[in-house]
């Protein structure tokens, strides 16, 4: 009743030492997209500041996240040729195999995540092998541990599904471990939506579906409880981390993992929703750096431990900043 809560408001070092959330450079995870050609560097129209290169150019891109102190990227491959089960993506020469090698042998501290999916590898653009125009569930399980166990055995640090089939994590465990893999982890997509704000990463990465939608193996977006049932699933199956993709439409998804899960959470901050800030930002209509940092702040205290963010970047060059301040 007369306690003044302003009272601990008052000044910015009493404010920062009660802070409840800081954000770090170590919670960032940098998406690339690499590009199965020579001399690219292409900016994405709709993600102004982030770009497609060709792996002769890529350092350029590496030597930047390493000298800001950014420690882990999840990679996304763009095939020179794809097919109806997207073969490439199983090749050990396909570009992100190679790009692994790259990676690895060049910036070795560098952690290498990589998404294991098919949309950008199909000729059809869904997520795995079709069978009377929907994907078949089991027959892409076949070709996901043959993606899997290529990325392994480039060196990959982390595998992380996104094509939302039932038991990828299972079958990817078992692939891995029965080669000699066990030590590297999964994270699961595990709580993955059906949403609109995937759009400019479609640009990005060449992989929308010619036809139809991916409601019929990503999430509803009105779904709650599912959330904790598709958690769930993949703990069982042996998940290392659980991630909620998007993020800011399921701040509350991501909550509920928290709660709910002894794992490590992961959110996926998307295109989407990098696009919105960039564009508002461009037009003078919000204070880009602020709102960027706002953004990333509530998704760590909804319950991300770590975020998969395009801004990595941006957000580094300011934590690092406030760390000389400070
Ligand atoms: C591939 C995949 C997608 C994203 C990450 N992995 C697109 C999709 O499901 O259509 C989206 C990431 C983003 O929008 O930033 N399955
Ligand atoms: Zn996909």
């Amino acid at each position: 009743m007369t306690q003044r809560l302003r009272d601990n408001r008052k000044t910015e070092e009493i404010r920062s030492s009660l802070r409840e959330t800081k954000l770090k450079i170590s919670d960032f995870i940098y998406p690339l997209f690499i590009e199965e050609a020579d001399n690219i560097k292409k900016e994405i129209i709709s993600m102004p500041g982030i770009f497609r290169y060709s792996l002769d150019r890529i350092n350029e891109e590496l030597d930047e996240i390493v000298a800001l102190g950014i420690n882990s990227v999840i990679l996304f491959g763009i095939p020179l040729t794809k097919d109806a089960e997207g073969s490439e993506s199983w090749n050990n020469d396909g570009i992100i195999q190679k790009a692994i090698r790259y990676i690895k042998t060049n910036y070795p501290t560098l952690k290498v995540v990589a998404d294991v999916c098919f949309c950008e590898y199909t000729d059809h653009g869904h997520c795995g092998v079709l069978c009377d125009n929907d994907v078949d569930n089991d027959l892409t399980l076949v070709n996901l541990r043959k993606q899997a166990l290529a990325q392994a055995k480039a060196g990959v640090d982390m595998i992380a599904p996104s094509g939302m089939m039932d038991f990828a994590v299972r079958e990817i465990r078992e692939e891995l471990d029965s080669h000699g893999f066990e030590h590297i982890p999964i994270m699961g997509y595990s709580v993955k939506y059906c949403s609109s704000y995937y759009g400019p990463f479609r640009d990005a990465a060449d992989s929308a579906p010619s036809f139809g939608d991916r409601r019929t193996y990503q999430m509803d977006p009105a779904n709650r409880n599912e959330a904790l049932k598709e958690a769930q699933a993949d703990v069982d199956e042996g998940a290392d981390i659980l991630m909620v993709k998007p993020a800011l439409s399921y701040l509350d998804i991501i909550r509920d993992l928290k709660n709910n899960f002894d794992l490590p959470i992961a959110a996926y901050n998307v295109s989407g929703e990098y696009a919105m800030i960039k564009a508002a930002g461009k037009n003078g209509w919000i204070d880009e750096e602020k709102v960027m940092m706002e953004t990333l702040l509530s998704i760590k205290r909804a319950g991300a431990d770590i975020i998969i963010t395009y801004f990595a970047k941006e957000a580094a060059r300011i934590l690092r900043q406030k760390d000389t301040r400070e």
